[in-house]
């Protein structure tokens, strides 16, 4: 297999050139792997310590750590392709709690930890909370019964691994949400069916809108909208529910820019009990769905390929110092190889590439779409922040102070103007940046898509204005129509989402 072909089959391997392989990890005998797991519990406090100490990272790893294996024993493993799947939703809907079953039904959980995860939330006066202690890491997420960092775990199927990133609900957290969606390409929007919890996530305000419309901006392409706790005594899988919920949400996830026939699949879970999750519904339990099961939907996800050979994009989520300078982020374009010589952008520095690993696995290249950490030489940590971006030398990523955009204003604070001097904070994959508002050019009229004729000094709630945006500091960002995760975002103001946009020019000498 020559280079080209095997990096692509890093990415592209279908369901059809998986069949009839068996993973190593499936063929292992229950006996074998309840010991491993014994093995691994008894390591759990010490997991939970070291991910305390990482704590310098937006993210929780969740999972306990594997070996490090030889580049060799990766490729079998390499075969399957990976997916990033955020879970949003608004808060308690039950993501960490599917994400934990998810985790357990899979077999990374044994009954042993479930148990004491049991009497852990029952000493915590939070009984039902004892599935979502497995996303939920730490003491203050646990106590409150709210997920505050993302939480990332990982699990495969027959044709894919997923790494799972769970997202907190709270609005307090949503730049958390944010750095998890801008990871991700699918989205699992979970929506609470129990009486009034659907209703207060939908109403104005709420966050299964707000994170809906972040999603769809930051790149998460395709949803799976499980409608949750069908088991609550006040639904008790009721088609009318369900039926209710499909139906109101439908126009708003078009309104958001899902074409709903293509991108988005509704389906009833109990994350709780673990109903229609990993085996199809009994029909005891559920008369009425004949569909798939989460498993089965994630599996046959398609999401649009990204270039393997086109320039190196690798936005930076962070850093530390480990044998040299290690940089975690995903690749959104090109590949990374041990050796490889590089750019931080945008402060140009050429880089070395020691080593490459993809979760817990050293490998010798990994292509677009995965999260990696990679070991770089010839830099200092002290010279890399969030959202820089690693970068290929030959095309490097554009670095800008401003560009033109085409933002749809959501809902301003009070109802405020929209108006050149308005600023806000920009989210850019993984940048944060202050930005201002210095020009408006034009209005956008959203029925007929077209420039309004009229020139705009101010616009309100719901228009769509193409404006120019200025930052202080240089930042890379590209075209959305280049690439679309690294130009599409948004502005946030005093914790609330104010618009979010894409890009449409960057200045013509931009490096
Ligand atoms: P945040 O992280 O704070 O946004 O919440 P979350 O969406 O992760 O919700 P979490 O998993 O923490 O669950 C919130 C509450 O809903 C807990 O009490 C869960 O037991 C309960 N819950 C979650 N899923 C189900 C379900 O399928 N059925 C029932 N009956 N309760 C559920
Ligand atoms: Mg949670």
């Amino acid at each position: 297999m020559d280079i080209e072909e095997e990096i692509r089959s890093l990415q592209l391997d279908s369901a059809e050139e998986n069949n009839g392989v068996i993973n190593p990890e499936d063929a292992k005998s229950e006996e074998v792997e309840k010991l491993d797991r014994m093995e691994e519990d008894s390591k759990d406090d010490v997991t939970l310590n070291s991910k305390e100490v990482q704590a310098e990272s937006k993210d929780k790893e969740v999972s306990a750590p594997r070996d490090i294996e030889t580049p060799d024993e990766m490729e079998e493993d390499n075969k399957k392709r990976h997916l990033n799947v955020v879970f949003i939703g608004h808060v308690d809907a039950g993501k960490s709690t599917t994400g934990g079953q998810i985790l357990f039904l899979s077999g990374q959980v044994d009954d042993r930890t479930i148990q004491k995860y049991e009497k852990e939330a029952k000493d915590k006066s939070r009984e039902s909370w004892y599935m979502a202690y497995i996303m939920d890491t730490n003491e203050e997420e646990r106590v409150k019964g709210k997920t505050v960092e993302v939480g990332r775990a990982h699990f495969e199927t027959e044709t894919t691994r997923f790494t799972i990133l769970d997202a907190p609900g709270h609005k307090s957290y949503v730049p958390n949400m944010i750095s998890g969606a801008s990871q991700a390409d699918v989205g699992v929007l979970v929506i609470s069916a129990r009486k009034g919890e659907f209703e207060t996530g939908y109403d104005r305000g709420g966050q299964t809108r707000e994170h809906v419309q972040l999603a769809k901006t930051l790149g998460v392409s395709k949803l799976l909208v499980v409608v949750n706790k069908m088991d609550d005594p006040t639904v008790n899988w009721s088609k009318e529910r369900y039926d209710e919920i499909e139906l109101k949400m439908t126009p708003f996830l078009k309104s958001s820019g899902y074409n709903v026939k293509k991108d988005v699949q509704f389906l009833p879970i109990s994350g709780l009990l673990g109903t229609n999750m990993k085996s199809r519904m009994d029909k005891s339990v559920c008369s009425w769905w004949n569909g798939p099961c989460l498993f089965e939907a994630l599996d046959a996800i398609e999401v649009p390929l990204r270039d393997p050979k086109g320039p190196l994009r690798m936005p930076i989520i962070d850093k530390f110092k480990d044998m040299g300078t290690v940089v975690m982020g995903k690749v959104e374009s090109g590949s990374v190889t041990e050796g490889d010589s590089l750019l931080v952008m945008p402060n140009k520095i050429q880089v070395k590439v020691v080593a490459v690993y993809c979760d817990e696995n050293k490998v010798r290249r990994a292509g677009p779409g995965e999260n990696l950490r990679v070991r770089l030489s010839g830099i200092d940590d002290e010279d890399i922040l969030a959202g820089f971006v690693l970068s290929s030398v030959a095309k490097p990523i554009a670095a800008v102070t401003e560009f033109v955009a085409q933002l749809q204003i959501l809902e301003l604070l009070d109802n405020a103007i929209f108006t050149a001097g308005y600023k806000a904070v920009l989210h850019i994959h993984s940048v944060v940046e202050e930005c201002e508002i210095v020009e408006l050019l034009q209005q956008i009229d959203p029925k007929t898509k077209k420039p309004m004729k009229k020139k705009v000094l101010f616009v309100k709630n719901g228009a769509v204005v193409v404006c120019r945006v200025q930052v202080n500091n240089l930042i890379c960002i590209e075209k959305f129509a280049d690439f679309p995760q690294l130009g599409r975002f948004t502005l946030r103001t005093e914790g609330k989402t104010v618009a979010v946009g894409k890009v449409t020019e960057l200045p013509s000498v931009s490096n």
